[in-house]
């Protein structure tokens, strides 16, 4: 299992989130955020909203869900955000007690 959390615009979390449903991933959490990348803010202001949604995948799942996200976040302008991966290593659905793949979607 990885996390995969995109920094996006929120202007497109819109178009990320129905194209995430359209290939079958439908849970994610999602949450405005502050933030600045390499160009330091947009003068004078040090942090620019985004959004950032995080979602736990199975690993043959990871390249599906990163190309579909920078498919639908990508204007080829500073500032269209970043996606990090990282494993993890359970996951528990508390309903039933399921972990691991199962306990995901
Ligand atoms: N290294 C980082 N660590 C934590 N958050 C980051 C990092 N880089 C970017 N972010 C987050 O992602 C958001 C968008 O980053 P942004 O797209 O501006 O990245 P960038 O590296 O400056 O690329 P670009 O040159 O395309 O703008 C930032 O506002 C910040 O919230
Ligand atoms: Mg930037």
């Amino acid at each position: 299992m990885k996390k995969v959390e995109a920094i996006i615009r929120a202007e497109d979390f819109n178009r990320v989130k129905s194209a995430l449903k359209q290939i079958g991933v439908l849970p994610l959490t999602a949450y405005p955020v502050q933030g600045r990348g390499v160009q330091g803010g947009i003068p004078p202001y040090d942090l620019l909203p985004k959004m950032k949604v995080e979602i736990i995948v199975k690993d043959g799942d990871l390249d599906r869900v990163v190309s579909t996200i920078i498919r639908n976040a990508r204007s080829g302008s500073p500032g269209d955000g970043k996606i990090f991966i990282s494993p993890v290593e359970d996951a528990i659905r508390i309903r039933t007690g399921e972990r691991g793949n199962e306990a995901l979607y």
